[in-house]
């Protein structure tokens, strides 16, 4: 595998000729690291010929986008409307409270890193979490928290 700074290069000039090429060579250097480095941050504005602040602008609306390595796990928890109105909030409110943490932010052993999303597209199992690739649905707090300390082990 190449240097991150080859790999970032190359991603960007894969979609340099697009006209709205700013998002898919985020969701690129995403996918390639699991979050946008600062160094991609200045190689595309580079290469862009912008700012980075305005390259960090348009990532930064985009909650989607990482600008932390994410912990081992990733773990997303739906709060759109029909896991919130299932209780997605006493969920959330549990793992904070639990890992001493706020959505969005990755624990301080680097196990986790929590997020919300707006739908998971099983709302027939709402609430509902993905914890990498995996689904975990019918949830409340205790149950939620089980299936997390298991992935601590
Ligand atoms: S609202 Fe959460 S999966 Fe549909």
């Amino acid at each position: 595998m190449g240097s991150m700074e080859s790999r970032i290069l190359e991603i960007i000039e894969k979609h340099k000729s697009r006209d709205s090429k700013i998002l898919p060579i985020l969701h690129g250097v995403q996918d390639e690291f699991g979050y946008i480095p600062e160094k991609a941050i200045k190689l595309i504005a580079r290469e862009l010929r912008m700012k980075p602040g305005e390259i960090y602008d348009t990532a930064s609306f985009y909650s989607f986008f990482r600008f932390e390595p994410p912990g081992k796990h990733i773990v997303r928890v739906c709060d759109c409307m029909v896991c919130h109105i299932k209780g997605a909030s006493e969920i959330i409110h549990r793992i904070e409270k639990e890992f001493n943490i706020h959505m969005g932010e990755t624990t301080k052993d680097g196990k986790f890193t929590f997020e919300t999303v707006e739908g998971l597209g099983h709302c027939d199992e709402s609430p509902v979490m993905m914890i990498d690739d995996k689904i975990y649905g019918n949830l409340d707090p205790m149950k939620a928290m089980k299936i997390l300390r298991g992935y601590e082990q």
